[in-house]
């Protein structure tokens, strides 16, 4: 068998890698220490989540009061992330810096104001955590402020943290409604075990290398269009389909551009799961969430949703693939007008919650992360043989 024939990758499908107290994907539940995600998006808030993923329980109503005090006075963010956050825009609209290396970048800078940056015990690695937590969704504000051209928009400490994302993106408090909607997406987002940002956390917090460091490599492998980039990914696709077959949703003219995609191979962005076979338990939680506030913005919105529904149709009965997470919320997030490629940046406001708690886990019984692999390369030759 020739060398490259065999190394036909499995992405280690089906592998447990380690054990997690944090989560369980599986066929038939979502489940963060031990709630399911149906309960947890009806009955919970993101601030309560955040605290059951980092702190390790559900909070009393005085914790929950203290620690949502704690992520108010985090917001704010150091001079010298400020101070690189102005200067962004030219790279942005040259298409060379890309709002999550923004966020990346970000982080690195805050590393270096953080005190307990190069401290890994639990309880500075918990205080990073909330810090992190606290400063992404301002990060995220200032990007697109300057990208916008507009004065930084300070948070609003009357406003939660959902609420207060919003604000911070678009100037203007947002609806009891639009804030909901953001907070269950959160939630949503938060934690899904051992994918692949959340590995990429584990890996390097192994090494006993510091939690900002993880998280910065948590967010390089959430930006990639098959993982967390999927939510700005299928929302570009949807409008590309919708501009081909024009705005009346001609089912004739989708069903060809689908078609025409499936001769040609392509991935259908927000489709498809390593681990969900029938079904991402979070889709139809965010597109039932996402449809009614289309109702709310109009006929342009709902017929937005018309188009997934008729390719979500198209891909269940022909492909027997199912939406994830992500095809429903480039739908919401846009009716919602939040701009596209803050997508996947307002992703990991939520996912940092997972990624620290895994990260904490790691370090708290550490063992190095440390795979064999399967040489195919050529057989033992001298290098003076001709
Ligand atoms: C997230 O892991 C997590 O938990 C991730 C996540 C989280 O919360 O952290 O859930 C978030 O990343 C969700 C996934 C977002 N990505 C996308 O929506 C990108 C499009 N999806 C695909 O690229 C794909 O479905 C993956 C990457 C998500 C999963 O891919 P796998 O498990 O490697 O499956 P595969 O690519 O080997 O596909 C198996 C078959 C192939 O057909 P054949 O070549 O065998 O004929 O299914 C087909 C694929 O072509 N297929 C698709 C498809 N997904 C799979 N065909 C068209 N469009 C798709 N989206």
């Amino acid at each position: 068998m020739s060398a490259t024939a065999s190394l036909k990758n499995t992405g280690l499908e089906g592998v447990s890698a380690g054990n997690t107290a944090i989560c369980s994907v599986e066929q038939g539940a979502l489940i963060y220490r031990g709630y399911e995600i149906h309960d947890l998006a009806q009955n919970a808030t993101f601030e309560e989540v955040a605290h059951l993923l980092l702190v390790g329980h559900k909070p009393s109503a005085s914790e929950l009061e203290t620690f949502k005090a704690e992520l108010r006075a985090e917001r704010p963010l150091p001079r010298a992330a400020e101070d690189y956050l102005v200067t962004i825009r030219p790279a942005i609209e040259a298409g060379h810096a890309d709002p999550m290396d923004v966020l990346r970048t970000c982080v690195s800078i805050i590393a270096n104001h953080d005190p307990d940056c190069q401290v890994m015990t639990h309880e500075a690695n918990l205080r990073k955590a909330k810090r992190l937590t606290a400063q992404i969704p301002t990060i995220i504000g200032h990007m697109q402020n300057v990208i916008d051209g507009r004065e930084l928009v300070r948070p609003d400490d009357s406003l939660g943290h959902a609420a207060n994302l919003l604000y911070m993106i678009t100037g203007e408090k947002p609806s009891e409604q639009a804030a909901r909607v953001i907070d269950v997406s959160l939630i949503l987002y938060a934690e899904h075990d051992y994918n692949a940002s959340t590995f990429t956390s584990r890996v390097i917090s192994a090494t006993m290398s510091d939690l900002h460091g993880a998280v910065t490599g948590a967010i390089a492998a959430l930006k990639g269009p098959l993982h967390g980039g999927a939510n700005e990914a299928a929302m570009r696709m949807l409008a590309e389909i919708r501009d081909h077959v024009g705005p009346d949703n001609d089912e004739d003219a989708i069903t060809a551009w689908m078609h025409r995609a499936f001769s040609e191979k392509r991935k259908l962005m927000g489709f498809g799961h390593r681990v969900y076979k029938n079904g991402d338990h979070r889709a139809g939680i965010l597109h039932a969430l996402g449809k009614e506030i289309a109702r709310e913005k109009g006929p342009e919105a709902v017929k937005l949703f018309e188009l997934g529904e008729i390719v979500q149709k198209i891909m269940e009965t022909e492909k027997a693939i199912y939406p994830n997470v992500d095809f429903p919320c480039g739908m919401t997030y846009y009716v919602m007008g939040i701009p596209v490629p803050q997508y996947t940046p307002i992703f990991v406001a939520a996912r940092i919650t997972g990624w620290a708690a895994h990260i904490m886990e790691q370090h708290d019984n550490n063992r190095l992360i440390r795979p064999v692999s399967t040489y195919v390369g050529p057989d033992l030759r001298k290098w003076n043989d001709a």
